[in-house]
């Protein structure tokens, strides 16, 4: 069998930016208004750092406004919901996100539940997992999950109706809502975990097979189904597999065995080049649909479910 399809979210995103860039001109034209999202990072965790200037790169990129909330790492809760009202209370603050993890003083359910669920643009308010797991419109929906949604009708078209599929992994952040999304996409739905029996069995019948446990290469190539949609949504560094490279090197793999799999599927993504770029794209998609919201404009196609 030939090898699988490799499917290039680095040039899907790319795409997905530009459409958001025109549709926040498209705003600015017909409403005046501009997009905002206010970032907030509370302590300098090297790796969330890393994500929220790419995140503010992005929405500057996009013509839309970045408002950075760069706090110390012993703010004090309190503070941290105070500031959240101050930017729930902001016309120009269309989305708010507040990057995780948080320090272990707060609580993140609680600064979580403060975001106004209409500016929440990671889509973690129990309100809109709540719309989105009742499968009622108006929902956002979370970046990894959307994106991954994206990527999958991109493969295989629009209509998903009666296909199995199987996620891997239960987080709020990504499974959970991947599992929604794809059940109300009409397939058949499995959401396996750590303590699912007979995991190999049960990824032998996916369809489409989605792996989000953070556990490097966990999916070998003869778990997958001959033809299948792998989306592979893990980011491990682990080290370097060629000793040339040196001590200290490192390399990133997903949580599918890519060289196994390749063979295997229908269609795969590959870590980094898959998941990831989308990831980013739909936060700005989410940012420029919650602002179209507020506007009373129309919601861009890509983020209205
Ligand atoms: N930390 C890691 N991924 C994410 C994400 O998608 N959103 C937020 N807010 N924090 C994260």
């Amino acid at each position: 069998m030939a090898d699988a399809k490799i499917i290039d979210g680095k040039a899907f995103a790319a795409g997905l930016r530009a459409r958001v860039a025109d549709g926040v001109a498209a705003l600015k034209a017909s409403h005046g208004v501009t997009p905002g999202l206010a970032v907030v990072l509370v302590g300098e965790d090297p790796a969330s750092q890393v994500y929220v200037k790419s995140k503010e790169r992005a929405l500057v990129e996009l013509g839309m406004n970045s408002f950075d909330h760069h706090e110390a790492a012993d703010m004090a809760e309190a503070d941290l919901l105070a500031l959240i009202d101050r930017l729930n209370a902001d016309p120009a603050v269309h989305g708010i996100l507040v990057q995780l993890p948080l320090p272990k003083h707060i609580d993140t359910q609680k600064i979580l539940a403060r975001i106004a669920p209409e500016k929440d643009a990671d889509g973690f308010h129990v309100v809109n997992a709540g719309l989105l797991a009742t499968g009622q419109p108006g929902a956002i929906v979370p970046c990894t999950p959307l994106g991954s949604l994206l990527l999958i009708r991109d493969t295989l078209g629009h209509d998903l109706k009666g296909k199995r599929a199987l996620v891997l992994g239960r987080s709020n952040i990504v499974g959970k809502p991947m599992a929604h999304l794809l059940l109300q996409a009409d397939c058949t739905v499995t959401l396996a975990h750590s303590r699912t029996v007979d995991l190999a069995e049960e990824c032998r019948r996916a369809d489409i097979l989605v792996a989000a446990v953070g556990r490097p290469e966990m999916v070998r190539g003869d778990w997958i189904k001959p033809g299948a949609t792998v989306i592979d949504v893990g980011i491990n560094r682990v080290p370097a597999a060629d000793p040339a490279a040196g001590p200290g090197k490192t390399r990133l793999v997903g949580d599918v065995a890519f060289a196994e799999a390749v063979k295997v599927a229908g269609a795969i993504t590959p870590v980094p080049g898959g998941v990831g770029p989308m990831t980013i794209a739909c936060l700005m998609l989410n940012t420029l649909a919650a602002a179209c919201r507020a506007a009373g404009a129309p919601i861009p196609a890509e983020a209205a479910l």
